[in-house]
Order: structure tokens, then sequence, then C-alpha cells
């Protein structure tokens, strides 16, 4: 489904990623971690062309997106849920969710009453303010607004961030369901008991370049994986 190659990219003159391969499988759930600034923001936001590559390759379903702006990509089926989620905050949440909507998969699966029964607080407040919205709430519409382009590809950068225990199961328990009905789902995220339980694969980026990947049997075999790798 992804497929990346040797990226490279930074902001400015300053090389933030230096060769990173990454491979996704059509319906996996693959997970990317590693310390604060090892480049996991930047990956993502060379995929989906915010940040452009400046070397190596980006392929998506076998179509090369390297070097297409970033409405291409979307186009192409990769729906982005960025760090800091990024709501339209004058936007009342069904004018937050369908203002993109789309079906860039050709499944056609995600509508807005489909979204409305995934998160059904949502439903109760149609009418309000993106910025009315608690900060779980504003994630879980950022994500009903990515599903409802009906993405080949959804990306979540650290979807869990900041959200109270009971929310941040309440989004992977969504991973999950969304896992179950075949999409492939690539997230960014620092809670390893989630990522063990619920990912296919994993990678771990260190100072821009991927240190370790591997499936959830190989990480457990790691000894102090999250001492090593994340810092905790
Ligand atoms: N807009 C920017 N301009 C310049 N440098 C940046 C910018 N965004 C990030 N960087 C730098 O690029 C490096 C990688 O940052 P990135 O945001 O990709 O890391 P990250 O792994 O997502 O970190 P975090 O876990 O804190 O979100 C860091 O050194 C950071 O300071
Ligand atoms: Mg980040």
């Amino acid at each position: 489904m992804l497929s990346v190659k040797g990226l490279e990219a930074g902001y400015g003159s300053s090389k933030v990623l230096f060769g990173i391969d990454l491979n996704l499988n059509e319906g996996q759930l693959v997970a990317m971690m590693g310390r604060n600034g090892m480049g996991k923001t930047t990956t993502v936001r060379a995929i989906t062309g915010l940040t452009p590559a400046s070397s190596g390759s980006i392929k998506l379903a076998g179509k090369d997106i390297t070097k297409l702006k970033p409405y291409q990509i979307g186009q192409a089926g990769v729906a982005l849920v960025p760090e800091g989620r990024q709501v339209f905050p004058t936007l009342n949440v069904r004018e937050n969710l369908t203002a993109t909507a789309s079906d860039r998969s050709g499944k056609g699966y995600w509508t807005l009453e489909r979204v409305f029964d995934q998160f059904p607080q949502l439903k109760e407040r149609t009418s309000q303010l993106g910025s009315a919205l608690s900060g779980g709430e504003q994630q879980m519409l950022a994500i009903g607004r990515a599903l409802l382009t009906n993405p080949r590809l959804l990306i979540l950068d650290e979807a869990t961030e900041g959200l109270a225990p009971i929310i941040r199961q309440e989004i992977w328990k969504t991973l999950e369901t969304l896992k179950s009905q075949g999409q492939t789902i690539l997230v960014i995220d620092k809670n390893l008991e989630e990522v063990v339980r619920v990912a296919d694969h994993a990678y771990v980026l260190v100072k821009g370049q991927v240190a370790w990947e591997g499936n959830m049997e190989a990480l457990r075999d790691v000894e102090n994986f999250a001492e090593t790798y994340l810092g905790v």
C-alpha cells in the first residue's frame, strides 16, 4: 500500500530525515515511535507532501506520489490527522466533517451517519463550533473528518497525546475497529502498551533514521525496549 524508500527531508538547510525506508501492506496497522524530535512528524509531512522530500521515493498503491502537492496526495487517498488536531474552529461539527468529504478509495464506506455511529458524542453536538469542543471531541472530529475522505491510508500523528486515559482508550478502540474493517493505518504514538496490543508492525526513529523495526513478537523480545528507544 505504502512504500517509502531512502526518504530524506528537512527544513531549509537543516536535514532531519536521513534515508527512511517504510512499508505498509494493505490492511495493516503500523506504528511509528521514537523520542521527541526524532523525525516522526517530518516523515508523515513528507509522505503527505507538506515538507517535500529532497531525496528518495514514496509510492502509494504502486503510484509515485513523491513530487505531488499535498492536495493531490490527499486525492490519491492519504488522509492525515495532524499533530494538534487542527479542526476548523469557526465551522460547526457537521461542517468540519463534510468540508473535505469525498470517496478517495472508491469504497465509499464512510458517510456522516457512520461517523456519528462511531462517535456518538459528535452527533449530539452537530451544530456546535469546532472551538467549543473538548480536546477528546476535537480529536474524534479530526479522525471523523479524515475518515469522510474514505482514505486508502489513514495517518494519525499523536492522536492520543494529552488526552484523558479513558478518551485514549476510546481512540485506540476506534483504531482497532478501523483495522478490523481493513483500513490501512500508520499511527505515531508513544503509548507502547496500546501499540503492542493493536499494531502489526512498528518502526522506531532515532535522529532521522530507522533504528529498529519489527513485528510485535520481535518487539517483546527486545530487552528494555521502552528505555532504549522511547526514553521512559
Ligand atoms: N518547521 C520546522 N522548522 C525547522 N525545524 C523543524 C521544524 N519542525 C521540526 N523541526 C526539527 O526537526 C526535527 C524533527 O522534528 P519532528 O517534529 O519531525 O520530530 P518528532 O519525532 O515528530 O517529535 P515529537 O515527538 O516531539 O512530535 C527536530 O529537530 C525539530 O526541531
Ligand atoms: Mg511529532
